[in-house]
């Protein structure tokens, strides 16, 4: 990335597009919010199960100066692009990042939140269209900043709430809240374990002498938005004849494998497969936090090879691309475990890799995964992060 990131340099940026701020240099605030990877649990939040996400440090960030004139105005410094918005006229939904932002100050305003008109301007080191949120990251950004001062008086889960609804009332994306809960309340060193249905959650710390690596297929997640629809109504479809015979399941949340297995003839065979992805995955989310929270690296890697394959043959969110890029990973000796993550089709793979084992998956890769895809990938080593916030 060669737009400006730190504080200073930010803070030059904005005086740069908004001369007018340049004697308030030092009254300019920088708020951050960073991107996410899910380790495991994948397609189970909408189904009211477990999920297991990290923030990551490669974030979105705004610098930006309040002001009384209840407008907001942002220019993208990757683009020079240049929008904005009145807080108090409602505007329509338009197709652009914009909407990311005005959805979220409608979301929060619509929780009788009081928010500030700002200039300001966006960079970022979150590659877009990755399966990385970079979405969440641009609304929970723009509420740190629309909140300004307020932000921090307001609980961390909520706000992630408020803009999973900006995304699902404004944006029109039927997200579950795994993204914005992780980028939200995110802890640098850990997982954070999440039961979709109570809302409790906790950090499960990563054990030493683990590394996390994505790796992004350099494949785009193109049919991602109403293949990711799809699967909703097939999982609501698999409750509905569940609960024909048992009117106490509400969702997939309250299947066994064993109750799955016994209604085989109940279901579509298309249902069934999604059902038993989903019911499987939220086992095997427990028994990742278990794994991990004992030591056990070996059963970690057994847990995302199971996932990853559900993911590919049962709920066909998978792509060649993403499966390339799994098989090479996985014959790295010191690779722990590799599966793909977010909503697939494209996008980015996780992995758990020994520190020593760095260096050797990204030659494997850089040898390997252009030759049997003709795409080139990017190799993104990151760092568990805490959620958004202000830059001090
Ligand atoms: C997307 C959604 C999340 C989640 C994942 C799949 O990232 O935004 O809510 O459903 O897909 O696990």
């Amino acid at each position: 990335m060669s737009e400006p990131f730190e504080a200073g340099a930010l803070a030059d940026a904005l005086v740069d597009a908004e001369p007018w701020t340049a004697p308030r240099r030092e009254e300019i605030r920088v708020v951050r919010a960073p991107g996410r990877v899910n380790l495991i649990g994948e397609h189970t939040d909408y189904n009211e199960g477990f999920v297991l996400p990290a923030a990551i440090d490669l974030e979105i960030r705004i610098a930006y100066l309040p002001t009384d004139d209840r407008r907001v105005e942002l220019v993208r410094l990757d683009t020079g692009q240049r929008d904005g918005f009145e807080l108090d006229t409602p505007r329509p939904r338009a197709g652009t990042w914009l909407d990311y932002v005005a959805g979220t100050a409608w979301a929060l305003a619509e929780a009788g939140l009081q928010l500030t008109g700002l200039r300001g301007v966006v960079a970022s080191t979150l590659p877009t269209s990755a399966g990385l949120s970079s979405s969440a990251a641009i609304e929970l950004a723009s509420a740190w900043a629309l909140l300004d001062d307020r932000a921090a008086e307001v609980d961390r889960f909520e706000l992630a709430r408020r803009c999973q609804r900006a995304e699902n009332g404004y944006v029109g994306v039927m997200g579950g809240l795994m993204d914005q809960f992780a980028e939200s309340c995110g802890v640098a060193g850990s997982a954070l374990f999440l039961d979709c249905r109570s809302s409790a959650w906790r950090a499960v710390p990563l054990p030493p002498g683990v590394d996390l690596v994505v790796l992004h297929t350099g494949s785009p997640r193109q049919l991602g938005r109403s293949e990711y629809n799809v699967r909703r109504s097939q999982c609501e479809a698999a409750v509905a004849a569940l609960a024909r015979d048992d009117p106490g399941i509400h969702s997939l949340r309250d299947v066994t494998p064993m109750a799955l297995a016994a209604e085989a003839g109940t279901l579509e065979p298309v249902e069934f497969r999604r059902a038993r992805h989903i019911v499987s995955e939220n086992d095997r989310v427990g028994a990742t936090v278990r794994a991990l929270e004992g030591g056990d690296l070996a059963a970690v890697g057994e847990l995302f090879a199971a996932s990853h394959a559900s993911l590919r043959d049962d709920y066909d969110v998978s792509s060649p691309e993403l499966d390339a890029m799994v098989e090479i990973a996985v014959a790295v000796p010191g690779v722990i475990g590799a599966r793909m993550t977010g909503a697939g089709f494209g996008g980015c793979t996780v992995n758990l890799v020994r520190p020593d084992a760095v260096g050797a998956l990204r030659a494997a890769v850089l040898d390997r995964y252009p030759a049997r895809t003709g795409l080139t990938p990017m190799i993104l080593p990151v760092r568990t992060a805490f959620g958004a916030g202000r830059v001090a």
